[in-house]
């Protein structure tokens, strides 16, 4: 007897295989969920790996040199990722970030931004490409993300004190390399650039006004800086909500050093709420994930490094959307872009999640007791 081995990522999250409409309607453009949000933001992880190992999203002990990351069959290939983000673009998809994991750690991912660059809306307009990267690799790339076709960049950075950020990287890798890495953005024209530190109480808050002048004084404007409240995303990083600084301690601290006034949001379903140095040095924003849900505009969906869409960060399910890119209808034809459509648009009609909203109000999220996603799984 011949023993199959399946691999156990391939049964890390459970998925639902999506149900294709028998008539597809092509996509117009005006998606709307039950709560009544459209669909503007697609996430594609490009990768589950990472070379840094933050405690709040893979920590160590976990994801040791045991742990079995996706095998290269499993992974989206970029001409499918391609297709999925062109129907994403149909149905009202504007903007595109690439993460991880380490997005830099896929190969070529040049190509893939390439091929993405090349899409437009359906009013032909190009799209908001992205990425978001811990920044270990950016000196060496940015030149070519920017030839490629890359608008523009996020660069997660937990603290400007070396020992700090070594201690948080966990991989002891030095925060001077970072720093350049966001010099060589700049370079290459990769604006408007943003910085995101994870704030965790008693680990880096610290940190939060000695970056905040780094920034000021090292990039001025050209570097938004912005602070996100340490969540209870995944299953692994041992979240406590004391180690939460809510976003109006850090508005506070950082007004006694610089004086801020507010923003009016930009676009919506925005994640940051915007301020603004007094003195003109630059905009600054806070991401309150915890203590300020915004999950009521809520406009982004998740594409895994295999295929599985997820509608909320928290989610425990996704829809293995790669099983309609790369399989076969009942008779067995692949499936057309306008049925692959149709199927999306029938989960994101449906689709109810606000788990935030809900942890805030004290309820239980609905399926609830299955393991949630992680976020080096579906990016952040
Ligand atoms: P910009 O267009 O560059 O402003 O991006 P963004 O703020 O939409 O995205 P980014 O990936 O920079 O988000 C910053 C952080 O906000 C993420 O790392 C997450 O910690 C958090 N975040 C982003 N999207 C969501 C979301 O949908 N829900 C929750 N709860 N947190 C989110
Ligand atoms: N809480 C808040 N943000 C997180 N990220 C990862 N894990 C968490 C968490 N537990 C975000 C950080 C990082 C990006 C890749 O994901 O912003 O920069
Ligand atoms: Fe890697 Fe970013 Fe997760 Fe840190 S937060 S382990 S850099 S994916
Ligand atoms: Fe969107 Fe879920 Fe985040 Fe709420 S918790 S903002 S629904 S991803």
């Amino acid at each position: 007897m011949v023993n199959t081995v399946i691999p156990l990522a391939d049964l890390r999250y459970a998925a639902q295989a999506p149900r294709v409409p028998q008539h597809a309607a092509p996509p117009m453009g005006v998606l709307a969920d039950r709560l009544g949000r459209p669909l503007r933001d697609l996430r594609i992880s490009v990768t589950d790996r990472c070379n840094f190992r933050c405690s709040y999203c893979m920590p160590k002990e976990v994801f040791d040199s045991s742990y079995k990351f996706l095998p290269q069959s499993s992974l989206l290939s970029f001409e499918e990722i391609t297709r999925a983000a062109r129907i994403f673009v149909a149905h009202g998809v504007v903007k595109l970030r690439l993460t991880g994991g380490e997005p830099l750690l896929r190969k070529n991912v040049e190509a893939l931004i390439g091929q993405l660059a090349a899409l437009r809306t359906p009013s032909g307009e190009p799209l908001d490409i992205t990425l978001t990267t811990n920044g270990s690799l950016l000196e060496r790339k940015a030149r070519a993300l920017r030839e490629a076709g890359l608008r523009r960049v996020t660069v997660s950075l937990d603290a400007l004190d070396d020992a700090v950020f070594r201690r948080m990287n966990d991989v002891d890798f030095p925060v001077e390399q970072v720093l350049r890495g966001v010099d060589a953005a700049l370079q290459a024209g990769l604006a408007p650039l943003k910085i995101n530190m994870v704030v965790k109480r008693g680990t880096n808050d610290h940190e939060i006004v000695p970056l905040a002048r780094h920034v000021r004084e090292r990039w001025g404007k050209a570097v938004v800086l912005r602070f996100i409240e340490y969540m209870d995303v995944g299953a692994t990083n041992g979240w406590r909500m004391d180690e939460v600084l809510p976003s109006r301690e850090v508005v506070h601290r950082l007004s006694e050093a610089f004086p801020l006034e507010p923003l009016a949001a930009s676009a919506p379903g925005e994640t940051a709420e915007r301020w603004r140095y007094r003195d003109g040095g630059g905009e600054v924003g806070v991401i309150s994930s915890v203590t300020q849900a915004f999950c009521g505009d809520c406009n982004r969906a998740r594409l895994s490094t295999e295929g599985k869409l997820f509608l909320c960060l928290f989610a425990s399910r996704g829809h293995d959307l790669r099983a309609l890119l790369r399989g076969t209808g009942p008779e067995g034809q692949p499936w057309t872009d306008a049925q692959v459509a149709a199927a999306i648009g029938l989960i994101w009609n449906e689709r109810e999640d606000r788990y935030s909203a809900l942890r805030g109000a004290d309820q239980a999220e609905p399926g609830s007791g299955e393991r949630r996603v992680e976020m080096h799984y579906i990016g952040g």
